[in-house]
Protein backbone atom coordinates (compact mmCIF):
# COMPACT_ATOMS: atom_id res chain seq x y z
CA UNK A 1 0.00 0.00 0.00
CA UNK A 2 0.78 3.71 -0.50
CA UNK A 3 -0.18 7.05 0.29
CA UNK A 4 -0.82 8.85 -2.89
CA UNK A 5 -0.23 12.39 -3.96
CA UNK A 6 -3.50 14.50 -3.05
CA UNK A 7 -4.19 17.22 -6.04
CA UNK A 8 -4.74 20.59 -4.89
CA UNK A 9 -6.93 23.02 -6.48
CA UNK A 10 -6.89 24.14 -9.33
CA UNK A 11 -5.33 21.21 -10.50
CA UNK A 12 -7.44 20.65 -13.61
CA UNK A 13 -7.57 17.09 -13.51
CA UNK A 14 -10.26 17.81 -10.73
CA UNK A 15 -12.66 19.40 -13.86
CA UNK A 16 -12.27 16.27 -15.28
CA UNK A 17 -15.51 14.18 -16.25
CA UNK A 18 -14.48 10.63 -15.27
CA UNK A 19 -15.21 7.79 -17.70
CA UNK A 20 -16.55 4.54 -16.16
CA UNK A 21 -14.40 1.36 -14.67
CA UNK A 22 -14.86 -1.26 -16.64
CA UNK A 23 -11.95 -3.46 -15.59
CA UNK A 24 -12.29 -4.93 -12.34
CA UNK A 25 -8.58 -6.22 -11.97
CA UNK A 26 -5.42 -6.03 -9.51
CA UNK A 27 -4.52 -2.73 -10.25
CA UNK A 28 -7.99 -2.02 -9.40
CA UNK A 29 -7.55 -3.52 -5.87
CA UNK A 30 -4.25 -1.66 -5.47
CA UNK A 31 -5.71 1.48 -6.40
CA UNK A 32 -8.50 1.20 -3.77
CA UNK A 33 -6.22 0.17 -1.51
CA UNK A 34 -3.99 3.26 -1.78
CA UNK A 35 -7.06 5.29 -2.06
CA UNK A 36 -8.20 4.05 1.52
CA UNK A 37 -4.34 4.78 3.01
CA UNK A 38 -4.42 8.04 1.35
CA UNK A 39 -7.83 9.14 2.99
CA UNK A 40 -7.20 7.64 6.36
CA UNK A 41 -3.89 9.65 6.30
CA UNK A 42 -4.93 12.75 5.29
CA UNK A 43 -7.01 12.47 7.63
CA UNK A 44 -10.71 12.54 5.77
CA UNK A 45 -13.70 11.08 5.44
CA UNK A 46 -13.50 10.52 1.85
CA UNK A 47 -11.50 10.48 -1.56
CA UNK A 48 -12.04 10.27 -5.07
CA UNK A 49 -10.31 8.94 -7.62
CA UNK A 50 -9.43 12.15 -9.71
CA UNK A 51 -8.18 13.44 -6.54
CA UNK A 52 -5.13 11.44 -6.87
CA UNK A 53 -5.23 12.27 -10.44
CA UNK A 54 -6.86 9.03 -11.81
CA UNK A 55 -9.60 9.60 -13.95
CA UNK A 56 -12.13 6.89 -12.94
CA UNK A 57 -15.57 7.05 -11.29
CA UNK A 58 -14.33 5.47 -7.79
CA UNK A 59 -14.60 6.64 -4.77
CA UNK A 60 -14.18 5.42 -0.86
CA UNK A 61 -15.52 6.82 2.30
CA UNK A 62 -15.39 6.21 5.85
CA UNK A 63 -17.24 8.56 8.10
CA UNK A 64 -15.36 6.85 10.85
CA UNK A 65 -12.13 8.27 9.77
CA UNK A 66 -11.30 3.97 10.28
CA UNK A 67 -12.29 3.49 13.73
CA UNK A 68 -15.62 1.11 12.70
CA UNK A 69 -14.01 -0.78 9.43
CA UNK A 70 -18.10 -1.87 8.32
CA UNK A 71 -18.15 2.06 7.63
CA UNK A 72 -15.54 1.99 4.78
CA UNK A 73 -17.47 2.04 1.22
CA UNK A 74 -15.95 1.38 -1.79
CA UNK A 75 -17.78 3.05 -4.24
CA UNK A 76 -16.89 2.09 -7.99
CA UNK A 77 -19.49 3.57 -11.15
CA UNK A 78 -21.52 4.98 -8.11
CA UNK A 79 -24.99 6.72 -9.09
CA UNK A 80 -27.80 8.08 -7.01
CA UNK A 81 -30.60 6.88 -7.72
CA UNK A 82 -32.74 8.41 -4.72
CA UNK A 83 -32.85 11.43 -2.69
CA UNK A 84 -34.63 13.63 -0.16
CA UNK A 85 -34.36 16.35 2.46
CA UNK A 86 -32.07 19.13 3.03
CA UNK A 87 -29.83 20.49 5.01
CA UNK A 88 -27.19 23.11 5.22
CA UNK A 89 -23.89 22.43 6.64
CA UNK A 90 -20.43 23.26 6.45
CA UNK A 91 -18.04 20.93 4.19
CA UNK A 92 -14.54 20.78 3.30
CA UNK A 93 -12.60 19.23 0.73
CA UNK A 94 -9.01 17.38 0.72
CA UNK A 95 -7.97 19.42 -2.82
CA UNK A 96 -9.02 22.57 -0.92
CA UNK A 97 -6.75 22.77 1.98
CA UNK A 98 -8.33 25.35 4.55
CA UNK A 99 -11.52 26.29 3.82
CA UNK A 100 -15.06 25.07 4.72
CA UNK A 101 -18.19 26.56 3.59
CA UNK A 102 -22.40 25.89 4.20
CA UNK A 103 -23.31 23.75 1.58
CA UNK A 104 -26.81 22.44 1.24
CA UNK A 105 -26.71 18.62 0.59
CA UNK A 106 -30.44 15.65 0.80
CA UNK A 107 -29.98 14.21 4.22
CA UNK A 108 -31.22 10.79 2.59
CA UNK A 109 -29.84 9.47 -0.23
CA UNK A 110 -29.97 5.90 -1.82
CA UNK A 111 -27.14 4.69 -4.71
CA UNK A 112 -26.63 2.31 -6.73
CA UNK A 113 -22.50 1.56 -7.08
CA UNK A 114 -20.30 -1.77 -8.02
CA UNK A 115 -17.89 -3.59 -5.85
CA UNK A 116 -14.35 -4.39 -6.49
CA UNK A 117 -15.73 -8.03 -8.45
CA UNK A 118 -17.99 -5.70 -10.10
CA UNK A 119 -20.82 -7.07 -8.57
CA UNK A 120 -23.74 -3.92 -8.55
CA UNK A 121 -25.02 -3.58 -5.05
CA UNK A 122 -27.49 -0.53 -3.72
CA UNK A 123 -26.93 1.11 -0.25
CA UNK A 124 -28.80 4.09 1.48
CA UNK A 125 -27.30 6.48 3.47
CA UNK A 126 -28.13 9.69 6.20
CA UNK A 127 -27.15 13.25 7.13
CA UNK A 128 -23.29 13.25 7.44
CA UNK A 129 -22.71 9.75 5.42
CA UNK A 130 -25.16 11.16 2.64
CA UNK A 131 -23.75 14.55 2.42
CA UNK A 132 -20.14 12.72 2.32
CA UNK A 133 -21.24 10.56 -0.78
CA UNK A 134 -22.90 13.29 -2.58
CA UNK A 135 -19.22 14.99 -2.32
CA UNK A 136 -17.24 12.47 -3.72
CA UNK A 137 -19.78 11.63 -6.64
CA UNK A 138 -19.40 15.20 -7.83
CA UNK A 139 -15.31 14.86 -7.79
CA UNK A 140 -16.50 11.97 -10.39
CA UNK A 141 -17.92 14.56 -12.53
CA UNK A 142 -15.55 17.52 -12.16
CA UNK A 143 -17.49 19.17 -9.29
CA UNK A 144 -16.13 20.90 -6.62
CA UNK A 145 -18.18 22.23 -3.16
CA UNK A 146 -17.20 25.83 -4.11
CA UNK A 147 -19.39 25.33 -7.25
CA UNK A 148 -22.44 24.89 -4.99
CA UNK A 149 -22.15 28.32 -3.83
CA UNK A 150 -23.99 31.06 -5.12
CA UNK A 151 -23.77 34.87 -5.62
CA UNK A 152 -21.96 37.13 -2.84
CA UNK A 153 -20.72 33.72 -0.87
CA UNK A 154 -19.71 32.64 -4.47
CA UNK A 155 -17.29 35.97 -5.04
CA UNK A 156 -16.06 35.99 -1.05
CA UNK A 157 -14.56 31.94 -1.60
CA UNK A 158 -12.91 33.47 -5.22
CA UNK A 159 -11.60 36.38 -3.30
CA UNK A 160 -10.29 33.63 -0.44
CA UNK A 161 -8.98 31.28 -2.83
CA UNK A 162 -6.24 34.24 -4.71
CA UNK A 163 -5.41 34.98 -0.81
CA UNK A 164 -4.13 31.41 -0.87
CA UNK A 165 -2.44 31.70 -3.88
CA UNK A 166 -4.27 28.92 -5.37
CA UNK A 167 -5.87 30.66 -7.94
NI1 LIG B 1 -13.55 16.75 -1.99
Amino acid sequence: MAILEIRIFPDPVLRSTCPAVETFDEDLHRLVDDMVETMYAAPGVGLAAPQVGVEKRLAVVDVSVSKEPERLLVLINPEIVESSGREVDFEGCLSIPQLSEKIARPTHVRVRAQDLDGVPFELEAEEFEARAICHELDHLDGVLFIDHLKGLRRDRIRRKLRKLELV
